[in-house]
């Protein structure tokens, strides 16, 4: 519903409602602390919490575009930004909590880590790309690159990859958690691979693909 000054309320609560469900997860990890229940390990839970929910929403980001070619509607275009922000602000906590309070203020151990442990070598290529793609977000960088702005965001499929690979290399026995987030990427990735494949040759690439 647009009213008199050309503010669509009916958007402005579908954000609202968006952002409200995003911080869910950062309110109930800050509950936990307060209340001293996230169990014997909280460093722990903080990192593989915050980890989840960067995962969860880069695939969510990633789910958006071939929603919208699914259902024909602009919607869930309209949620790619805030969706991929809250992908990053997860990822910067998860980031956060390991340098502070998992490696407690030796910060560059991480320099050690990113060489001797693989799956800390992944995480840290992975979240080094989400860096310009979350600062390149805004609707000017969007028009000052024009193009090359949707080919540097084709970065986020890599941020995917290398996620999945740092879930799957971290976990030691049971891997179905992070086979699952590997085959929700894999359908999200081969779609568009799919469309691109069936597109004719010289016909540009649907907006948002
Ligand atoms: C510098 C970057 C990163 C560092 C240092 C890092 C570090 C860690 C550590 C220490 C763990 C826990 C490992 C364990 O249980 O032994 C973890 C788990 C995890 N991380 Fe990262 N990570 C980074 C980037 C990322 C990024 C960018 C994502 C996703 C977008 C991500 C997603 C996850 C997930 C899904 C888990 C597993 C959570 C679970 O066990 O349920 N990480 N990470």
């Amino acid at each position: 519903m647009v009213l008199g000054r050309g503010i669509d309320w009916r958007w402005v609560g579908f954000k609202a409602l968006a952002h409200a469900l995003a911080l869910l997860p950062l309110a109930s990890l800050v509950q936990g602390v307060i209340e001293d229940s996230l169990g014997a390990d909280p460093v722990a839970a903080l990192t593989h919490a915050t980890g989840d929910w960067a995962l969860r929403l880069l695939l969510l980001g990633l789910a958006l575009t071939p929603l919208r070619r699914l259902t024909g509607q602009a919607w869930p275009i309209r949620f790619r930004r805030l969706v991929g922000l809250y992908a990053f602000f997860y990822a910067f906590l998860h980031l956060a909590v390991f340098l502070v309070l998992d490696l407690g203020g030796y910060w560059t151990q991480i320099f050690e880590d990113i060489v001797k442990r693989p799956y800390i070598t992944v995480g840290f290529a992975a979240w080094m790309l989400l860096v310009p793609l979350a600062f390149t977000s805004t609707r000017g960088w969007m028009r000052r690159l024009g193009r090359r702005w949707a080919q540097l965001h084709r970065l986020v499929y890599a941020v995917g990859v290398l996620a999945v690979l740092h879930f799957l290399w971290l976990v030691k026995s049971d891997l179905r958690e992070p086979l699952v987030y590997a085959a929700i990427l894999a359908v999200l990735l081969g779609a568009r691979l799919w469309w691109r494949l069936r597109r004719p040759p010289g016909q540009a690439p649907a907006r948002g693909a």
